[in-house]
């Protein structure tokens, strides 16, 4: 379970209404936007229908029954329906800015997930098809959770569950075998893999025979004929070569690339033990699992033709992951349009009285699409990821270069702040929302981008970097009378936001959503320039100075790993 965030259950503590669980009033107990309103707030309008009264009332009536106790609060204030709650602020900055100064980067780390292991099934592309940029959702979201479970103490597994079986092999057998050429595979790779896959079907749609062609060298691929199995092979190594690349530029990690082919061997007792419990159903000769019951088109294990499915492949593979890994959840990260696929697998799991079916999640997402609309995987009009990260990074050079014409590294720069801005979009929105992609848009450096992050963080190092040794200056604990030099408006907000790092980490894993934690890069790094803006920092007073350095370090600690986590790179300076 989450960690409990210890202000809220204490507040929660405070609060005594009939019929309600102090659960359920943990649950409702929210940060406010403005920092101003308070630390913590609990919106009162889902009482008001169990107590009869209005939300201001009711609001009002917690507050007095609170101030005549011994409370910890510095204020407790009733506002339109709301309940907010003040601490101590010097406790605040105190506790947050020393602990940030004594873990560094390890900041928000937990042992929250100790003991427990989340497999995640994401990217898990298609060998031979291009990887274009609808795969760029699951690679990134997956990614984004894959870091933050490990972050907080959970065994991350992450697996490439890889689309590697299947009749489009004995049709690149086929195109390969009449128009391919090996030193132009070898060298092109996936381009001139997906070509000759193009025209293999142009070529079959005047000429049906190349199908019945392309399905006898699957039969051979599936019967182990050499010379079928070494192309098979072949193919699936410059394909994973290409998206290698990829994966290295975005800090994409796998332990396992297990895919469907793995499972070849391993679904006979699945289906077995399906047959035993009498789940399985004959209909027009296919083996499937009827699910009309609970209001679902029929599971497809095994066709006619004693083919096995998609389905039946998953169902082997969430056998293999229980026994292999003994994950305490398993997500798979895939898009929305096989909600259908995912409901059908997990709920013959259940059939079949594997009480672990309910740990398995499906992570649904929306589709990207590009602004100019050219986003079609039909007959090779695709586009792929590289070209776009290309693009990318070719545009930030432009930019870059126009905005610090003295740079160093301006290569690397742009490859970080070109990859950066496009991943941090695809992790803007929540995740089930499709999203339309833009060039202009992702690469604003003043809007809510990847780039204007990146860019307050490079901000802050150059703060740091002119103050010089900063570990040396920060390695005392700060004093009350230092934080007496950020006891304003615009530090309070970024302490805020600073403390509640690891409550946001929290959240973003416990709903499966990476959006969290960039939505709250954006708002630290908003708040930053806020401060930046109305506090000297490296010419202020003394007695104000460390404290203030000290709140551009913490800055800089949870900019970083805060962008690290969701897969954005942050360069020193830009
Ligand atoms: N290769 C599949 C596709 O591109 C996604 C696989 C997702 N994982 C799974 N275990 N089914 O649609």
């Amino acid at each position: 379970m989450e960690i409990k965030n210890e202000k809220k259950e204490l507040i929660a503590s405070f609060i005594n209404i009939e019929g309600v669980t102090q659960e359920e009033i943990y649950a409702l107990i929210t940060v406010p936007q403005d920092s101003e309103m308070g630390d913590f707030a609990l919106p009162c309008f889902r009482f008001a229908k169990a107590l009869r009264k209005a939300p201001v009332m009711i609001a009002q009536e917690l507050r007095d029954a609170i101030l005549v106790k011994d409370h910890p609060f510095t204020a407790v204030e009733a506002v339109n329906g709301y309940l907010n709650f003040k601490f101590n602020k010097l406790e605040k900055a105190k506790k947050t800015l020393n602990a940030v100064l004594s873990m560094g980067t390890d900041y928000g780390t937990s042992q929250e997930g100790k003991g427990k292991t989340v497999c995640i099934d994401y990217s898990s592309i298609n060998i031979a098809k291009p990887f274009h940029i609808g795969h760029l959702s699951t690679t990134v979201i997956g990614g984004a959770l894959y870091r933050m479970y490990k972050k907080l103490g959970y065994n991350a597994v992450g697996i490439n569950h890889l689309g590697d079986w299947g009749t489009q092999f004995g049709k690149l057998i086929v195109a390969f075998k009449k128009w391919g050429d090996r030193e132009d595979l070898e060298s092109r790779g996936i381009y001139a893999l997906n070509e000759i896959y193009v025209k293999f079907h142009q070529e079959a749609e005047k000429d049906p025979t190349l199908d019945d062609l392309a399905r006898k060298y699957f039969k051979l691929i599936e019967d182990g004929d050499k010379e079928a199995l070494d192309l098979f092979y072949w193919f699936k190594e410059i394909t994973l070569r290409e998206v290698k690349k990829i994966y290295e530029r975005l800090d994409i990690n796998f332990d396992s690339y297990n895919g469907e082919a793995f499972y070849n061997d391993k679904m006979t007792p699945v289906l077995e033990e399906l047959k035993e419990k009498g789940l399985t159903t004959i209909s027009d000769g296919a083996e499937i699992v009827d699910l009309a019951e609970y209001g679902m088109s029929p599971c497809l294990l095994v066709k006619a033709d004693g083919a096995t499915l998609y389905a039946t492949r998953d169902l082997a593979a969430a056998f293999y992951r229980k026994h292999t890994y003994d994950f305490w959840k398993c997500l798979y990260v895939v898009a929305y349009q096989q909600n259908l696929h995912f409901k059908q697998v997990f709920k013959v799991l259940e059939l079949m009285g594997k009480d672990w079916a309910k740990d398995l999640v499906h992570v649904p997402f929306g589709m990207v699409s590009l602004e100019d609309g050219t986003m079609s995987t039909r007959k090779g009009k695709v586009v792929w990821l590289e070209d776009v990260l290309n693009k990318s990074v070719e545009k930030s050079l432009e930019i870059i270069s126009k905005k610090n014409e003295t740079l160093a590294n301006k290569e690397a720069v742009a490859e970080m702040v070109g990859t950066g801005a496009v991943v941090f979009f695809a992790l803007s929105n929540s995740r089930i929302k499709d999203i339309v992609f833009g060039y202009d848009k992702v690469l604003n450096f003043d809007g809510e981008t990847g780039p204007y992050c990146q860019y307050t963080n490079a901000r802050c190092n150059s703060v740091l970097r002119k103050l010089g040794n900063v570990e040396e200056y920060l390695k005392e604990p700060l004093t009350d009378e230092e934080l007496a030099g950020i006891d304003n408006k615009e530090s309070d907000a970024l302490i805020t936001l600073i403390s509640n790092f690891g409550s946001v980490l929290n959240d973003a894993v416990a709903r499966y959503e990476p959006s969290i934690v960039t939505r709250y890069v954006v708002d630290v790094a908003q708040s930053f320039n806020k401060f930046y803006l109305e506090n000297r920092i490296l010419n202020a007073d003394e007695s104000q100075k460390r404290a203030r350095v000290a709140l551009v370090y913490a800055t800089h600690v949870v900019l970083k790993e805060g962008l690290r986590l969701i897969g954005v790179q942050t360069p020193e300076e830009m």
